[in-house]
């Protein structure tokens, strides 16, 4: 909890304003604030938003590739396999070192809350117990949301129990992966089971969901039943849903309107989805990511994630969440100005909606949390991908760099090359 004053900050449609942040907290945001004493930082007119959030990740898995072995296929099921071939191996202190320096790359890029997935399907729970610690550890750097995911399906091993126990150890969120069950009918089932706990327990839920391209997967649909009869409107998420994008057009207006019905939070993860749906595909390849601007125009929050950087999904990443909002307006054919904005809130203010964050934004009362973006608006960072000069939390600089070549970035000429023209 820190007091620092930030001079000139250009908020997109605001420019030189200044930020007052005192014991952690935004106590004024206005023109020309008095010097009072307290650290001071001249953002010099970049652009400065809330920090960035990544609404769904696997934390235990990250900066895994390779381990044992590549994926050759490339595929979602032979990325399950491989981790399948990993746990066995993973140590508590493997996990820990791995998920803390994936928090690090995290803040650097300017991202403090990340909502991760953590593998139940074990017995020992190893992963939860590493990744409780690194939470605990973390927590005044980042925020972790970790969600109890019974990876190997909640139906298929013994990993109901593990799920329950998890939840009495601290895990935040309830869990699932409908489509991985044996059948239709034992994703049903895991649905029912997860939901009625999630009420009873008064839990947010967060399920992969329909992450394929089968076009006659129900399991959002069974999702939205669940959440109107336990009335868990809001409080439900749905990742991926990669199927929405192969259903045909007359469900899918069926569908919506359902999702609409309960408030369903929506978590594509564009990175991913474009690389591992449409696999099976001759052309034309379907790109895989959930129907996004529609979800978006009929008025529901639509929250992006990077799912995986250098895992036994993903051989690439270095978890900056401009990276997957920049490929989401790619593949959802996006690129209107008001389009590329949403694109840039579903890595911030949207997502703190989905994730249930309190004191999210840049407003009095609220947390004194932000970054400062060596840029000029949303679309620039959009474009650019720029330096985040610095990451602040509740007032204290926790990550810092040095200034790039701003005119180059933006497209100008370095000075060299107007010598090498003048010749
Ligand atoms: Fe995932």
């Amino acid at each position: 909890m820190s007091d620092l004053l930030i001079k000139n900050c250009n908020l997109g449609d605001r420019q030189n304003t200044d930020i007052l942040i005192k014991n952690g907290v935004i106590t004024e945001i206005s023109d020309d604030l008095p010097q009072n004493g307290c650290p001071e930082i001249n953002a010099k007119n970049y652009f400065v938003t809330s920090p960035f959030i990544d609404s769904h990740f696997h934390m235990d898995a990250t900066l895994s590739y390779g381990l044992p072995r590549i994926n050759k296929s490339g595929t979602l099921l032979e990325g399950i396999q491989l981790w399948g071939e990993l746990k066995p191996t993973l140590t508590k202190k493997a996990i820990k070192a791995r998920a803390r320096e994936l928090c690090k790359w995290a803040i650097a890029r300017g991202t403090l809350s990340i909502r991760s997935h953590v593998d139940v399907s074990g017995d020992n729970l190893l992963a939860v117990e590493s990744l409780l610690e690194i939470r605990e550890e973390m927590k005044e750097f980042i925020n972790l949301q970790l969600v109890a995911f019974p990876q190997d399906g909640l139906l298929r091993a013994n990993c109901l129990d593990n799920l329950i126990r998890s939840l009495d150890m601290g895990v935040d969120v309830i869990g699932g992966i409908p489509h991985f069950e044996r059948t239709m009918a034992d994703g049903t089932e895991s649905i029912k089971i997860l939901c009625e706990l999630a009420e009873k327990r008064n839990l947010l839920v967060d399920m992969h969901c329909d992450e394929s391209d089968d076009p006659l997967s129900r399991h959002v649909e069974m999702l939205t039943y669940h959440t109107n009869r336990l009335r868990l409107n809001g409080r439900v998420a749905g990742s991926h849903l990669t199927s929405m994008h192969s259903m045909d057009n007359y469900y899918f207006s069926k569908l919506i309107a359902l999702m609409l019905e309960v408030d369903l939070n929506i978590i594509p993860n564009p990175l991913i989805n474009i690389t591992i749906q449409g696999k099976h595909d001759v052309y034309p390849k379907r790109r895989g990511m959930t129907r996004v601007p529609e979800q978006i125009k009929a008025g529901l929050n639509v929250a992006f994630g990077h799912d995986c950087v250098l895992d036994p999904w993903y051989p690439l990443g270095s978890h900056d969440m401009l990276e997957v909002a920049h490929m989401a307006l790619h593949v959802a054919h996006m690129t209107g100005a008001d389009d590329m904005k949403a694109c840039f809130d579903s890595v911030t203010s949207t997502a703190a909606k989905v994730l249930h964050l309190d004191n999210y934004g840049l407003q009095k009362g609220n947390n004194g949390d932000l970054v400062i973006l060596q840029c000029k608006d949303q679309i620039e960072a959009l474009r650019l991908k720029p330096t985040r000069l610095f990451v602040i939390k509740k007032g204290k600089v926790i990550s810092s760099a040095k200034p790039t070549d701003y005119k180059l970035n933006i497209g100008g000429k370095a000075e060299f090359t107007d010598l090498i023209f003048k010749k």
